[in-house]
């Protein structure tokens, strides 16, 4: 299983950027450390972060021939990229939208996410451990049962 991890805007200044709302681990660290808990599952990890909406899209589309999976941190795209949106929805792998933040504790205009109707689902407040968490809901969705379904049998 391969499964692409991509950021979109300002993450890549993680660690420096309002580190009272998404903490001091910078992107490079959440990569090393995501590296080591998909090798345990099995799975391969790409990695991709840019600025840019078209960029995002592009790479979106890539990873339908090359990935099985995609954990996205669409930024404030999130709440207004309708064209990321159907990339999601054009693409047939499973795509988990990621926040560090609790986007629904914030500001009225990030309680709303554009592209979670199309998304198989969303992990937001978690900090760094929501990629994490991401990363163990593909797993679970590539073996199509949990492994507490599987001791109960
Ligand atoms: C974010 C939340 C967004 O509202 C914000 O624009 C980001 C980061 C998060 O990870 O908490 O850039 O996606």
């Amino acid at each position: 299983m391969r499964v692409l991890v991509l950021n979109g805007p300002n993450l890549n200044l993680l660690g420096e950027r309002e580190p009272g709302v998404y903490g001091s681990t910078s992107l490079d660290d959440i990569c090393t450390h995501l590296t080591a808990a998909a090798e345990a599952m099995g799975i391969t990890l790409a990695f991709a972060q840019s600025n840019h909406e078209g960029e995002l899209i592009d790479i979106l589309h890539a990873a339908r021939l090359e990935c099985d999976g995609v954990i996205l941190n669409a930024g404030a795209y999130t709440h207004y990229s309708y064209a990321i949106r159907d990339a999601i929805a054009a693409i047939k792998i499973p795509v988990v939208e990621v926040h560090l933040s609790n986007i629904h504790a914030r500001e009225e205009f990030r309680h709303t996410s554009v592209i979670a109707p199309v998304c198989i689902g969303q992990i937001s407040g978690f900090g760094a451990d929501s990629y994490d968490l991401a990363l163990t809901a593909l797993a679970f969705r590539f073996n199509q049962q949990t492994p507490r379904l599987e001791e109960s049998k």
